[in-house]
């Protein structure tokens, strides 16, 4: 309990999933949360629920990470209803997985629009102010695709790569001024997205089980167990942690193969 205590903190794509576990996380840390978000009504649903669950100060803004303008925006709304955001998480994002030759130039554009764009955006927007503040913690939502391949995910772990080499850029750049940014990579974790994947395979409960055998735990992850290590990131208890990347995978991707 309030770990986040005195702090405003502002998570994209926060209508539901990783974003929503994360905002209410965050919530019962203590901090005052900005669910900056596509969907509108499912922001607001959600930043009800956390309000009534912890009694944290929570506002929802319609934001689009693809547009910069609109995430500075969000950054001004929270700023006036709360204070100027001391952390930022990063974590909307979109799958766009495709076959390289017949993707198209537009499944090319939306994908790194929405997961590399949309991070950029995102620190953009409130690198000044935590410069000049001298403090500042922002975590991007990576995954396991920044560092390992599935065929046909194409371009989705391109993108993913390059929140990576955006991460530890910055966290270069303005770690002179007290300004840490890293990443998480989760593995394969229950939210919608992960369904809607499933679903789409030919036979949605066999891509499951094959999904299930494959992971070392014999199961895959929570959005609140990706939410535990935002937290982390996101406090005074990693205060030496920069320019890294935290894997949240149950080990999945430390294996060779069975
Ligand atoms: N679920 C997984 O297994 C998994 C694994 C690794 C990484 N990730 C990453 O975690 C993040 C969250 O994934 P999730 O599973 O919770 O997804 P999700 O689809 O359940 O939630 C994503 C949210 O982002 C919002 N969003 C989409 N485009 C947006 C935009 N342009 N501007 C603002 N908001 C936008 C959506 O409306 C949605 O509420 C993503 O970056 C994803 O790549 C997920």
């Amino acid at each position: 309990m309030n770990r986040l205590a005195g702090k405003v903190a502002l998570i994209t794509g926060a209508g539901r999933g990783i974003g929503a576990a994360i905002a209410l996380a965050f919530a019962r840390e203590g901090a005052a949360v900005v669910l900056a978000e596509l969907n509108l009504e499912t922001a607001r649903q959600t930043a009800q629920r956390i309000e009534s669950e912890t009694g944290a100060r929570v506002l929802a803004v319609e934001t689009d990470v693809t547009q910069a303008a609109s995430v500075r925006q969000a950054v001004s709304e929270a700023e006036q209803a709360f204070g100027a955001p001391d952390v930022l998480v990063n974590n909307a994002g979109i799958n766009v997985f495709c076959d390289p030759l017949t993707m198209t130039d537009d499944d090319w554009r939306r994908c790194f629009a929405v997961d590399l764009d949309g991070v950029w955006n995102g620190c953009r927007a409130v690198l000044p102010g935590m410069v000049e503040r001298g403090s500042g913690s922002i975590v991007n939502i990576a995954s396991t695709h920044a560092f390992k391949i599935i065929p046909g995910c194409f371009p989705y772990p391109v993108a993913k790569h390059g929140v990576i080499g955006l991460t530890r850029a910055l966290g270069i750049e303005y770690a002179p001024r007290n300004v840490r940014v890293n990443a998480i990579a989760p593995g394969y974790i229950e939210t919608q997205l992960t369904h809607d994947w499933w679903n789409e395979q030919a036979d949605p409960a066999a891509a499951q089980q094959a999904t299930l055998a494959l992971q070392p735990m014999k199961r895959i992850g929570r959005p609140e167990e990706v939410a535990m290590t935002a937290v982390f990131l996101a406090s005074d208890e990693a205060p030496f942690i920069n320019a890294t990347c935290i894997t949240v995978d149950g080990g999945r991707s430390a294996l060779y193969h069975d």
